[in-house]
């Protein structure tokens, strides 16, 4: 299902979801492991919410920037564009798993983490 909100994204993480090697991690192809880790769901609405800052292997290759938070959106955007970057690109969500809803992201509201923060959430995902 596409989400407009995703053209918010598309500047940094392209349009065909590659990103740009060094520079943006790929999110097509990569979105299904995140979601497949134990904890991995939680994660990438913290990432929508608050941001994500430090350094992150994707595929071979290392990021080191700053992702931007979108609180601002409301929990029906964050939830549709969550889904679309789980569902576009041939990628789906892994088996047993329902699309992500408005209650889910509005329940991760209020922890108020920083982007280093979410950074260490990340870490206790073991992605390779
Ligand atoms: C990381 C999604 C907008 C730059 C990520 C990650 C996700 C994501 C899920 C985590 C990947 C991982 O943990 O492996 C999105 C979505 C966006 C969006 C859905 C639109 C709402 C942007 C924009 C920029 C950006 C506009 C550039 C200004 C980055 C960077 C990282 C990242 C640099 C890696 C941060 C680091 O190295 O720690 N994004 N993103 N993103 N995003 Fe975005």
């Amino acid at each position: 299902q596409p989400s407009p909100v995703y053209q918010q994204c598309q500047g940094c993480h392209q349009a065909n979801g590659a990103g740009i090697p060094g520079a943006f991690p790929p999110l097509a192809k990569h979105t299904p492991d995140i979601l497949a880790a134990k904890g991995g769901r939680t994660y990438l609405i913290q990432v929508l919410l608050y941001g994500l800052q430090g350094e992150i292997n994707v595929k071979g290759q290392k990021y080191n920037g700053m992702m931007p938070g979108w609180s601002q959106l409301s929990d029906a955007e964050i939830a549709a564009v969550l889904n679309h970057i789980s569902t576009q690109w041939g990628d789906q969500f892994p088996a047993g798993q329902k699309p992500f809803t408005a209650a889910e992201v509005k329940a991760q509201r209020g922890t108020k983490l920083t982007p280093q923060q979410v950074y260490s959430n990340r870490q206790k995902l073991g992605l390779k």
